[in-house]
């Protein structure tokens, strides 16, 4: 079976229930270019993404739109669209700003993908570092989605879409809890993790490395904008990343990351964590909030609602949580 060949993450889009409020904390604070701007939406990337990477438009309840993916050619389009035909997933091709031809799935598990090739590619900022503001956010690096058949779910997108595991948690009984998979050759470009779903966890961009995270953390501090810090910023087991999660004013959760390494190697290993090692989440030991297993972003139906979600039969939280 021939798969289709998906590049990397390419973007996310988000309902916000203010723009004004949404632009001032993902422009003025984190430091994110804004490629194009009006009343339905602002399309903003980081420094070396060639391409818009977040669009913020304004809706209802804050909800995920799409979770997008940079595909290898527009044929591959097509091999997506004969997936969805022959499954039975709601789908139906579209057009964004910068990108003429997309193809939205909503997955066998509730979530909307949006995949594409084609995409206005825009002067690089790079190396226009008078450019520059706050840490510098470098591009876009991962989603990580909630979902209550996490086994399942990794399965599908590594049978039907070639993505590979680099790394996964599982409890004393061998039941998978979470798992990392990769496109482009770092640890992930999509991690599944057990709850209620479907619903994201959060997106992550990257930036060069730990000290532009701690800029953040001070800039955010100086502007009296603290509150939105909710956890971090640490080391992560899983991954090797340095990472600080942040929550935007509609209570969207973003990562700024950094550090992980390389995973080409046909032969690479994935990588094993017990459910109940507190390495795996922070390295140096500090355990995660609550509402870090309990909250998330509700995802858009094929007709513009919200998916329902599902609690998953795996409950309870590590035994390092009260
Ligand atoms: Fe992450």
């Amino acid at each position: 079976m021939s798969v289709p060949e998906i590049v990397r993450i390419g973007h996310v889009v988000l309902t916000v229930a203010d723009l004004a409020r949404a632009r001032h904390f993902y422009v003025d604070l984190l430091g994110m270019n804004v490629l194009h701007e009006g009343s339905g939406g602002i399309y903003l990337r980081g420094v070396e993404d060639r391409e818009w990477s977040l669009k913020l438009e304004l809706g209802g309840s804050p909800r995920v739109r799409q979770f997008g993916f940079k595909v290898a050619t527009d044929s591959t389009l097509d091999e997506l669209e004969r997936l969805a035909v022959d499954l039975g997933l709601p789908h139906r091709r579209e057009t964004e700003r910068d990108r003429p031809a997309m193809l939205r799935i909503q997955d066998p598990f509730g979530f909307p993908m949006t995949y594409y090739y084609q995409s206005v590619r825009h002067p690089w900022l790079l190396q226009r570092y008078d450019l520059h503001r706050g840490p510098g956010i470098s591009r876009i690096d991962h989603v990580n989605l909630f979902c209550p058949t996490v086994a399942d779910m990794g399965a599908w997108y590594q049978q039907r879409q070639g993505f590979r595991l680099t790394e996964y948690t599982e409890d004393k009984h061998g039941v998978t809890w979470a798992v990392w998979m990769h496109r482009k050759g770092n640890v992930h470009d999509l991690a599944i993790t057990n709850g209620t779903g479907p619903r994201m966890h959060h997106f992550a961009y990257w930036l060069p490395d730990g000290n532009r995270i701690m800029q953040l953390c001070d800039i955010l501090a100086g502007a009296r904008a603290e509150a939105h810090i909710e956890r971090g910023p640490g080391r992560h087991g899983i991954s090797n990343a340095f990472y600080l999660y942040l929550r935007d004013p509609d209570g969207h959760r973003i990562e700024l990351y950094t550090s992980d390494y390389l995973t080409v190697d046909p032969d690479f290993e994935p990588i094993r964590w017990d459910r109940d090692d507190i390495r795996r989440q922070q390295l140096w030991g500090g355990p995660a909030p609550k509402c870090w297993f309990t909250e998330g972003s509700m995802v858009e139906s094929e007709d513009g609602g919200l998916v329902p979600t599902t609690e998953s039969v795996l409950t309870g939280v590590p035994t390092y949580i009260s």
